[in-house]
């Protein structure tokens, strides 16, 4: 059981505040699924993998150099039934309902929905997984309506700024959008550049909308830095945590700035690359990656407090994904066919944990995205190997359409309720 107070206060399009408790209960019914396990069976398929992964981590923190040129809690709120009933809606917590209406978007008619996340596309066959809609307990997430939504945002701004999740949340907006433009052809990419896993920005126009949909990779959102002078040979880069992305710059002036990290904050990704935490001049050898992780929320905190204008910018931040591995290596992917009935903890991030606590500290308006607990049921949606490296099963990122959806439904029913 978790208690928190939460705080909510709406800018753009009208202002309101308001406080509610929220308790979380994982004993929700939900048909158990059946798995299909992958097992690495081959020798072959196992070196294949192996040195993929290695690759991976072998480019790390240091990725960021690689690539130059160019990754809420709000306060948890519920979604307003009337008027004062807000207070006793949790948005995020509930449960996944069976809606044959779902799923909102047909991926493959989406050129802003990438390869690699369209899972029937590459093969799957089992369509269950598209037909779940999140149901909050005491209340509704409206659906999302396209064409209000197209209106609402017509001469605005929205910039999504954080790792691959962030990426696949821009992809399931634009591909919700689309579904509301007739002229196919008046969506395009302003630079005219592909998606790819490493691009630095992405910006999607809606030309007879008069809109921008964009992304910053930033998948650390502070600073990576040189090695310092006299640091112990096994440091081969930093990341600074007082230090906020030198490309922060261009997400000011947002309508509505949507944050997310966490999947890098791994040590696969830091100290096995030899990428060390640095605080302003001082090197933190041993400092640990949950307090690092705090440090740098906190300098985001301070540069969305003294940079955004909040009376224009509606600032969200997004809460841990969670990932579905098993094993004792956590190397597994098991897809399953249907949504999980337990949780096992899943529902649960440290990071969503520090996530919440610094947004709700804030002293500017921020609304956190919990998306953690709606996620963890969602053991169905991950693209597992349907993606475009099928050798490589994928138990974090999720199919579209699929999860990603609804957390774009949710983050505009703040903006139309
Ligand atoms: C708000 O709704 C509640 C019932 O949910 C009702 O008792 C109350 O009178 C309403 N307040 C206003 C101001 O309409
Ligand atoms: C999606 O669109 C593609 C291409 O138009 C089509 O072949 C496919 O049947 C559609 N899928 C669904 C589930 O409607
Ligand atoms: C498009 O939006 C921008 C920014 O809000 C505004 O300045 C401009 O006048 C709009 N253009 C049209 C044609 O509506
Ligand atoms: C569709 O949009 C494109 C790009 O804005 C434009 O050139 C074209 O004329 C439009 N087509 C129609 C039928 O409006
Ligand atoms: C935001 O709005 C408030 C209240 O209208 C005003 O006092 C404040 O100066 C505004 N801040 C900025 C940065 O415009
Ligand atoms: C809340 O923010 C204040 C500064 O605004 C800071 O001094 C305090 O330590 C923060 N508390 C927590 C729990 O993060």
């Amino acid at each position: 059981m978790i208690e928190m107070v939460a705080r909510f206060n709406l800018t753009s399009f009208g202002y309101l505040r308001l406080f509610t408790t929220r308790v979380l209960n994982f004993g929700n019914q939900i048909i158990e699924g059946h798995f299909k396990i992958w097992v690495f069976q081959s020798f072959n398929s196992l070196i294949a993998i192996g040195s993929l992964l290695s690759l991976l981590f072998a480019l790390g923190c240091a990725y960021l150099f690689v690539f130059p040129s160019f990754r809420p809690v709000t306060n948890s709120v519920g979604i307003p039934k009337s008027n004062s009933s807000f207070g006793v809606c949790n948005v995020f917590e509930g449960r996944w309902i069976r809606d044959d209406s779902y799923p909102l978007y047909n991926a493959s008619q989406c050129p802003f929905a990438e390869r690699g996340f369209n899972c029937l596309a590459n093969g799957r066959k089992d369509r269950n997984y598209l037909k779940w809609r999140w149901k909050p307990k005491n209340c509704e997430v409206p659906r999302f309506n396209v064409h209000a939504i197209l209106e609402k945002l017509r001469g605005k701004r929205v910039v999504f700024v954080g790792d691959s999740m962030s990426r696949t949340q821009w992809e399931s907006l634009i591909c919700l959008l689309m579904t509301g433009v007739e002229n196919k052809s008046s969506v395009y990419e302003v630079n005219g550049n592909k998606i790819t896993k490493q691009i630095r920005f992405l910006g999607v126009r809606f030309s007879s909308f008069n809109f921008t949909i964009e992304f910053y990779r930033s998948v650390y959102l502070v600073q990576p830095g040189l090695v310092p002078r006299r640091a112990p040979k096994r440091v081969k880069s930093t990341l600074k945590l007082n230090k906020l992305d030198d490309i922060s710059h261009k997400w000011i002036d947002s309508d509505f700035l949507i944050f997310n990290t966490g999947q890098w904050w791994v040590p696969g990704k830091l100290f096995e690359t030899g990428c060390y935490f640095q605080v302003g001049g001082s090197l933190k050898l041993g400092m640990s990656i949950k307090t690092a992780f705090r440090i740098a929320l906190n300098t985001w905190a301070s540069w969305v407090e003294t940079t955004i204008n909040t009376n224009r910018t509606r600032v969200f931040f997004r809460t841990f994904e969670s990932s579905h591995w098993s094993g004792r290596m956590h190397r597994i992917c098991k897809v399953s066919r249907n949504p999980l009935t337990k949780t096992k903890g899943r529902e649960r991030s440290s990071f969503s944990d520090i996530i919440m606590k610094v947004v709700n500290n804030m002293t500017v308006p921020a609304t956190a995205l919990h998306v953690t607990p709606m996620g963890s049921f969602r053991s169905d949606a991950h693209v597992g190997t349907w993606s475009d490296t099928p050798l490589v099963p994928d138990c974090s990122h999720w199919c579209l359409p699929g999860v990603p959806d609804m957390w774009n439904e949710i983050l505009f029913s703040y903006l139309l309720s």
